[in-house]
């Protein structure tokens, strides 16, 4: 199947490790220009070593803290130096955020702003260029968490909200060419990930983990994951507008 990424441009934002890492990797081989944000210098350039050898025609590395930055600003300076995207991944977000049910708007804001609203803000610089050109693809990396809403209170409502955005803003999107979807992953494992040292230690914790909450009895790959993400980035998904697409080992 030719998904037709070729030469596109594309964005993702957090590509220097894990889901984000193994995103870029994929539109890598599928010689998509890339233009890649994080905040660590160091391992955004090996995933760029990584991709230029898969044979990426251009990967431009923009180090910058979406938490900490005018997202609005920041989204018109990557389109002002690298023009204007067909292809926009936000995959920054995560639990390692307060627990606390109780937790205080501050505390919400944060959950939300990190997993949710920044890219929303982002989108809105980055998104009017795809209805003029009447053509694009948008893909949350959202979380299970989000439908099952199990886990961290403030990260399950968050990515709950991510998935609201998606299915309502994707649905007006939808005459505009704009495919705006979400994929939720189950809980993935990789090098540096939460999971990574107790999988290694041998830890209870992992086999009561999957035993019940991942019927395939195992972790997921950062490959599973971006697999999706690519088909969503692809002319295929057109007609999968407000997609909201689990892909975690059967959550149960
Ligand atoms: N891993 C899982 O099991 C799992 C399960 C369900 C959903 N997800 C979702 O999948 C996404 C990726 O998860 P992951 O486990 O791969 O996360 P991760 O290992 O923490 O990677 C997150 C990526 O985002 C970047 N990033 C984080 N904060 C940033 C900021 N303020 N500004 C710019 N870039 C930032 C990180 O790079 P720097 O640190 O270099 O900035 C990194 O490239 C998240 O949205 C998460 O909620 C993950």
């Amino acid at each position: 199947m030719n998904l037709g990424i070729e030469n596109k441009n594309v964005l993702i934002v957090g590509a220097s490790k894990g889901i984000g890492k193994g995103i870029a990797l994929d539109f890598a081989e599928e010689k998509a220009n890339i233009v890649a944000v994080a905040r660590s210098k160091d391992l955004m350039e090996k995933v760029k070593e990584e991709a230029l050898a898969l044979g990426c025609p251009s990967f431009n590395v923009v180090i910058e803290d979406i938490m900490e930055c005018d997202t609005q600003e920041f989204a018109k300076s990557l389109i002002e130096k690298y023009g204007a995207f067909d292809i926009v991944v936000h995959n920054v977000g995560g639990s390692l955020i307060s627990r606390n049910p109780l937790g205080t708007g501050e505390e919400w804001n944060y959950a939300l702003k990190f997993n949710a609203v920044a890219s929303i803000d982002m989108n809105s610089i980055l998104i009017p260029p795809m209805i003029e050109k009447g053509w694009g693809r948008v893909i949350q990396i959202s979380s299970i968490s989000g439908k099952m809403l199990r886990g961290n209170p403030l990260y399950a409502s968050a990515k709950a909200f991510l998935n609201a955005y998606v299915e309502s803003v994707g649905r007006a999107l939808a005459p505009k060419g704009v495919v705006l979807s979400a994929v939720e992953p189950g809980a993935v494992a990789f090098e540096g990930s939460y999971w990574d040292n107790f999988i290694k230690e041998g830890h209870p914790r992992v086999h009561d983990f999957l035993s019940h909450h991942q019927a395939i009895d195992r972790f997921g790959t950062p490959k599973e994951i971006a697999d999706v993400v690519l088909f969503m980035a692809s002319e295929q998904a057109s007609f999968m507008p407000g997609a909201v697409i689990p892909v975690d080992g059967a959550n149960c």
